[in-house]
């Protein structure tokens, strides 16, 4: 079977909960049932406070829209100030999180040993992780982008069974191409995502490696999306500044179908 696109917007630290309702019900507004329905899942990465605004605009106009977290902790609960549960997100009717994302590998400190503890709690839940992995300048730089990111999706993954790999998807988000205006070229992420793919092969196999979603991110906009879909490995996208404004964010929709 084909795998179905997915369009995944993540907000990062941008809406309130009275923008969040805007937005999402921007987007709900022109959800086209027909043609969307069975062509595109598509994802809207809100942050935790607007989460449950938006998924009730959603299943209030009954589109086929998920709600999905940006980071979670792995805990069930317990004393851990500041921290958000997989229970929590998942009585919101969250699908996913987005794990691993360069900013919080960056900014917050998340290592490949957190990424594959979060991993680890979503699938325990039945919820799937958005699996981000990419490679800075200088590792490009370095030639030695795919043994970075595949050992990046072996951390990720490790430990888990190939039921529980499938339940993911791994967006290949190049950290130079983020926020910044510079896309890895088709060809150059092709090539990362076709490796990923093939590292998802090995560690669980060929079904859910052909199955899995691979999304790319990093200044993915409505002037270069066709052209990223149009590889094969290309599954989808992880959109942040295109995703912060309906028109783009339902142009980069659109692309899919
Ligand atoms: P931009 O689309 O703003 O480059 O962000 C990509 C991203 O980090 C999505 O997670």
């Amino acid at each position: 079977m084909a795998r179905m696109p997915m369009m995944a917007g993540n907000w990062k630290m941008n809406n309130t909960i009275s923008e969040a309702v805007v937005l999402t019900q921007e987007i709900a507004n022109q959800y086209e049932k027909k043609e969307w329905d069975e062509a595109v899942e598509i994802v809207l990465c809100t942050p935790f406070v607007d989460l449950k605004p938006a998924k009730t605009v959603l299943d209030f106009d009954k589109v086929k829209i998920e709600v999905a977290a940006q980071n979670v902790y792995w805990e069930p609960s317990g004393a851990y100030t500041g921290e958000i549960s997989v229970p929590m997100i998942k009585e919101i009717g969250c699908a996913y999180s987005i794990i691993g994302h360069s900013e919080r590998r960056e900014l917050f400190g998340e290592t490949d040993e957190t990424v594959n503890k979060k991993v680890k709690a979503l699938v325990a839940e039945d919820l799937g992780a958005i699996v981000c992995v990419g490679e800075s300048l200088a590792v490009r730089e370095d030639g030695s982008t795919i043994e970075f990111v595949t050992a990046q999706v072996r951390a990720a993954f490790a430990g888990l069974d190939a039921d529980e790999v499938a339940q993911c998807v791994v967006a290949y988000e190049p950290i130079w191409a983020i926020g910044t205006g510079r896309t890895a070229t088709p060809e150059q992420a092709d090539e990362v995502c076709a490796a990923i793919r093939a590292t998802v092969a090995e560690i669980a196999d060929e079904a859910t490696a052909e199955d899995m979603r691979v999304l790319y991110g990093g200044s993915m906009n409505p002037g270069n999306v066709d052209a990223l879909l149009a590889m094969e490995n290309i599954d989808g996208g992880l959109i942040g500044g295109a995703s912060l404004k309906a028109e783009s964010f339902v142009q980069l929709i659109k692309a899919c179908l």
